[in-house]
């Protein structure tokens, strides 16, 4: 039975990203698979320390030394069959919850730019953002597709979801802003258009991942 797992790295657990990766996951599951959702934000753990352990030769060679709510992952990421990275956008970039955990796929790399991730797995990443315009983060998308293919993934399909719905504009009367109550109209209009094909996009993407 094939394995797929999502890192999902808003800080809300039933956020935008949290239901894309989801409905990816129902449609791998629908092919058969066994799925885990991860919130990233309900674990204990750190970024890297920078220590260069897991490059030294001897025991350490390709492991993290440090041990905390990531440890036991690294045995499910290298099971996997298939992984999902997603995040909203935060100041431009992923959050730091996703990078985190990104930074600590750094035991797989080697001095010379390798992989030591034996397994070669289908790899997806899914971005929400509250801005409309797709092209504004695709070299933060593209850069992270590039270092998570050069830690060892497959290149990964990008799925984005622009101009979502955040606290403020699903309930504009409790928040300030020039514009609250237009952007909440324009923003609810443009929701109920394509949030269910962006559903559909995910779902179809999660049994993408499992051809
Ligand atoms: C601290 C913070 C920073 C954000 N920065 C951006 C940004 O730079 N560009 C953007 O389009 N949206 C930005 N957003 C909006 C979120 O990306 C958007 O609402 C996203 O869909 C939230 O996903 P979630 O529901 O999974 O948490 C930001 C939101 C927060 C809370």
């Amino acid at each position: 039975m094939k394995y797929v797992l999502a890192f999902q790295g808003s800080p809300r657990p039933k956020g935008n990203t949290a239901q894309l990766l989801q409905r990816a996951l129902d449609g791998a599951s629908e092919l058969g698979a066994k799925t885990e959702m991860i919130h990233i934000g309900s674990l204990k753990m750190t970024g890297c320390r920078g220590c260069y352990s897991c490059k030294r030769k001897g025991k350490s060679f390709g492991k993290c030394v440090l041990n905390d709510d990531m440890t036991p992952l690294y045995a499910k990421i290298e099971k996997a069959d298939a992984i999902l990275f997603g995040s909203p956008v935060y100041m431009c970039a992923m959050t730091p919850e996703l990078k985190m955990v990104v930074d600590r796929l750094f035991p797989y790399l080697t001095m010379d730019l390798g992989s030591l991730l034996k397994k070669d797995k289908k790899t997806a990443l899914v971005f929400t953002q509250n801005q409309k315009d797709p092209a504004l983060f695709e070299w933060h998308f593209n850069m992270t597709a590039f270092m998570l293919n050069t830690i060892g993934f497959r290149t990964p399909e990008i799925l984005l979801s622009v101009d979502t719905i955040g606290y403020a504009e699903n309930d504009p009367d409790k928040f300030a802003g020039v514009n609250a109550l237009k952007i909440h109209e324009e923003k609810q209009k443009f929701k109920a258009a394509t949030w269910n094909i962006d559903l559909d996009r995910a779902y179809k993407l999660g049994q993408d991942l499992m051809q």
